[in-house]
């Protein structure tokens, strides 16, 4: 009965998330022609704009935040797929004035909601109330899914009463990102990689999300979280369940999400007398970031002067398998810090009975190094001979170093096109299932509690460095 193609329903249409990535990202699949000419995008909000009104809204967006100037001629494609509906989500006799404009079509309905989680029940009832909520037709919601195990069941439980879990597609936009979509590729095809990919070899694993930013302007939402819930519960989590998973019999969503969830659940709980010893938390104060003054967070518009929130945390895991055991996993991230880094490094054991163990330096590792921003690409440290005459094996720290640039010309598309895109094509492995989220709350409640029953503060850093000083404790 319905055509392949879509109506995509942005819930949200004048928010951040939707000006800043959306959009941006439906412009980018018109311009490499992905989208056919059915599809219409929706915006969703209240606004009294007619479709004209919201374009201009829409093109303003785009100046904004493309990065680049916007074509003409694809934009005057793009812009007769855009309509705007005036809905108060919290009214349920709005979804009337949705229900005519969805019904002029029998196009299969994605329905984006970029709005705070306290509106997803009425959004759901609203649709629920129209008969617009059944198979084939979908939703992608955004996280937070919750703050703790408790509430993401709750936010859970308020979907699935009106969808499917099929239906629904949770958002990681990590998982959309090329760089985290070639770890099963580069694990699970490279013998060099894969044979080595457990305890005997490697010693130890650094995962970084090291970002620039502030809290740009979201301070109300981002005290009532922290960077742990921000970042590590979705993020970080799932670039170490990528690493740490092992090969899933097929590449489809329920093989991938099983193997994902096995390592979750390995996660090691860290007790309460070892959590001081194995978490930091820190929190920006006032720095120079590119030669410019920046603010601390309480000083942020609308802050509250005596938050305790992180904007900083590491945290060293630990795996309890027999793949993993003993090896500790780095979980860092924080926001202000010198520069935006993301990477994962994956430490090896020097060999133990070497015969050039007095030759080589203890500063040295073999490293492989993933780097995931900037400059995507892949580097291998490894020790080799220094030719010299006079010395016999003076050894030194060389690098091989793959650079994405030297394999595509173009920029590397965004998140967001491409988890929307396969949003389109029903396939949710790039997707989360909420057993994935809960166990990974399981995990974060424990470290968050923990903080709590300990009274352990914040550790202030300056903006503009990486982060607070740990020197002194026994983590990396
Ligand atoms: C979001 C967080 O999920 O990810 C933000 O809510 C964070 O606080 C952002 O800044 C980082 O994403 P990226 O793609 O810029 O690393």
């Amino acid at each position: 009965k319905f055509i392949q193609s879509y109506d995509i329903v942005i819930f949200g249409a004048k928010g951040d998330l939707s000006c800043r990535k959306l959009i941006p990202a439906l412009y980018q699949l018109e311009k490499k022609k992905i989208l056919n000419q059915k599809i219409r995008i929706i915006g969703v909000g209240r606004a009294n704009w007619n479709n004209k009104e919201y374009a201009k809204k829409v093109f303003k967006a785009l100046n904004k935040f493309c990065n680049e100037p916007i074509d003409i001629k694809i934009w005057n494609i793009f812009k007769k797929k855009l309509h705007f509906c005036n809905v108060d989500v919290t009214n349920l006799k709005d979804f009337f004035l949705l229900k005519m404009i969805l019904s002029q079509l029998i196009n299969i309905k994605i329905y984006y909601f970029a709005m705070p989680p306290n509106t997803f029940n009425n959004i759901c009832k609203g649709l629920g109330s129209i008969n617009y909520n059944n198979k084939p037709h979908r939703i992608i919601v955004e996280k937070p899914i919750g703050t703790s195990l408790a509430s993401s069941k709750e936010t859970n439980q308020q979907l699935r009463k009106y969808f499917q879990e099929e239906q629904i597609f949770r958002i990681d936009h990590y998982l959309g990102k090329e760089t985290i979509l070639n770890l099963l590729a580069l694990r699970f095809t490279n013998p060099i990689f894969y044979n080595i990919w457990n305890n005997t070899t490697i010693e130890a694993i650094k995962i970084t999300v090291a970002e620039q930013v502030g809290i740009e302007g979201r301070w109300k939402y981002f005290n009532q979280i922290g960077q742990t819930r921000d970042m590590v519960q979705n993020h970080l989590l799932q670039i170490l369940s990528l690493i740490t998973m092992s090969q899933p019999k097929k590449l489809n969503a329920n093989c991938i999400r099983e193997k994902k969830i096995k390592v979750l659940k390995s996660l090691k709980k860290i007790k309460l007398k070892d959590i001081s010893k194995n978490t930091i938390r820190g929190q920006y104060t006032t720095g120079v970031i590119n030669g410019k003054l920046a603010t601390s967070y309480l000083n942020e518009k609308g802050s509250d002067k005596n938050s305790d929130i992180e904007t900083f945390v590491l945290i060293k895991a630990n795996i309890d398998n027999k793949m993993w055991k003993g090896v500790p996993f780095y979980l860092k991230t924080g926001k202000r810090l010198k520069s935006k880094k993301s990477e994962i490094v994956i430490y090896f054991k020097n060999i133990p009975n070497s015969v050039f163990k007095k030759n080589l330096n203890d500063n040295y590792k073999n490293k492989l190094i993933i780097r995931l921003e900037p400059n995507e690409g892949i580097e291998i440290q490894f020790f080799n001979k220094m030719p010299d005459i006079n010395s016999n094996y003076k050894l030194i720290n060389s690098k091989l170093n793959f650079n994405y640039t030297s394999i595509i010309k173009n920029k590397i598309s965004d998140a967001y096109e491409r988890l929307l895109l396969e949003s389109m094509k029903n396939d949710q492995s790039l997707f989360v299932s909420q057993e994935e989220i809960e166990t990974s709350w399981e995990w974060i409640d424990s470290i968050i509690n923990s903080w709590k029953l300990n009274n352990m503060k914040v550790q202030l850093y300056p903006s503009g460095t990486w982060g607070p000083d740990f020197s002194n404790k026994n983590i990396k």
